[in-house]
């Protein structure tokens, strides 16, 4: 993926930031994803008055993905609401490694970088493999 995919997933991300339901934190924030059949998914925080139900934006995309068909994550960006690139929360990487493994693609802080990098040495589906 070039650049300018990069920069509509970002896009992506910003126009559905604006969607949040972010009342008691005011932080919006957006995400986007590609799935590996090339499908768009989009989600934004919706947040809760009992503070820990909040959704993050993340889950939005997830629910996404198996909602509008299952797959895989490939390429994925999240952004506040003024459009800036954010890292996603602790939580969010192993949500999305989930759905994405080691080679899922993040565009983050400090550049584009595979999920390895992001979540380190992560636990995951095979770690459970031959347990039960
Ligand atoms: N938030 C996300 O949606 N994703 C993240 O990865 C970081 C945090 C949301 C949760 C809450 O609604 C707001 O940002 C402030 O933490």
């Amino acid at each position: 993926m070039d650049q300018t995919d990069w920069d509509a997933l970002r896009t992506a991300a910003t126009a559905v930031a604006e969607r949040a339901h972010a009342p008691y934190s005011r932080y919006r924030v957006g995400a986007a994803a590609l799935a590996d059949d090339g499908r768009l998914l989009v989600g934004c925080n919706v947040e809760n008055a009992a503070y820990g139900v909040t959704l993050c934006a993340e889950c939005g995309v997830v629910s996404q993905l198996h909602a509008s068909g299952g797959g895989r994550l490939t390429h994925f960006v999240c952004v506040n609401g003024a459009g800036e690139v954010i890292m996603p929360c602790g939580r969010c990487r192993q949500l999305l490694f989930e759905h994405g493994g080691s080679d899922l693609m993040l565009w983050t802080v400090s550049g584009i970088k595979p999920m390895s990098e992001v979540l380190p040495d992560a636990f995951g589906p095979d770690d459970l493999e031959g347990t039960n």
